[in-house]
């Protein structure tokens, strides 16, 4: 059974795995725009210095602070910033915790052979359904997969990429349409259900691959949707 979502008045944001690239520079864009953030971590002192390090870097994070994971998932909103391989087992101990909340999945199963990433095949097609399905009573909204950390960790400037973002619960992908939207530049388009998930992760590898051979750290930005997002 799922559980209704509780769309309480607090906005906050719990970052499972946010001292890493990805989730510390999550935290501080969400931070810096008014919103409660906790850095999550295994440990308590790297989670504070990494929460520390941002505030130091970046004025306006004082809703900014650091925490083990179990802290991070009481938040409303919760982000697993893990590599993909540990995701499943870092959330299976919060599975009650987490029930009825919005969980959002950015992990990529990538493996790189030679010189080339490629994606790798998951148990029900992608990470982000392996996490729908350990956790079955929250609502798992998968996104940002595309966006390179180290953009989104400079905040002087707008990050201007798109994210695509899909899962069976509309009004679960909407919350997180409009926490995406909070970061500047960053457009989060809806790109439907879960299912398209697979297709979303794996395109990480075909990215990455043109970054190397371009020497770039190019995303994705789609055309024709002007006046959207
Ligand atoms: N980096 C990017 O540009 C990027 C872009 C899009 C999507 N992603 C995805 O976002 C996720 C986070 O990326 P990242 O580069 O920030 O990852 P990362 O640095 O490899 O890991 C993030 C954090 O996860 C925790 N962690 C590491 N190993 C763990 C384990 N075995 N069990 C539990 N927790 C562990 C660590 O936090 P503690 O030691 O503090 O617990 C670490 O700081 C990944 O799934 C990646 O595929 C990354």
């Amino acid at each position: 059974m799922v559980l209704p979502c509780d769309w309480g008045s607090a906005l906050d944001v719990g970052i499972i795995g946010g001292t890493g690239p990805l989730g510390s520079a999550l935290a501080a864009r969400l931070a810096a725009s008014g919103l409660s953030v906790v850095v999550g971590s295994r440990v308590r002192e790297k989670a504070d210095e990494v929460a520390e390090r941002l505030r130091a870097q970046w004025s306006g994070l004082e809703t900014l602070r650091g925490g083990e994971n179990d802290e991070a998932i009481r938040s409303e909103t919760v982000v697993v910033a893990v590599p993909w391989e540990s995701v499943v087992k870092t959330v299976e101990p919060f599975t009650r915790l987490l029930a009825g909340k919005v969980v959002l999945s950015l992990a990529n199963a990538l493996m790189k052979m030679g010189s080339e990433f490629s994606a790798i095949e998951v148990p029900r097609g992608s990470i982000a359904q392996l996490l729908q399905s350990t956790l079955p009573e929250s609502q798992v909204v998968a996104a940002l997969h595309h966006v390179p950390a180290r953009e989104l960790a400079n905040l002087s400037h707008p990050i201007e990429v798109d994210t695509l973002v899909c899962s069976d619960f509309p009004e679960a992908k909407e919350r997180a349409i409009s926490l995406l939207g909070r970061v500047p530049g960053l457009r989060a388009l809806d790109a439907g259900s879960l299912a398209q998930a697979g297709a979303i992760e794996a395109m990480t590898a075909v990215i990455l691959n043109v970054n190397q051979r371009y020497h770039a750290r190019s995303s994705i930005r789609l055309t024709g949707l002007e006046g959207e997002g």
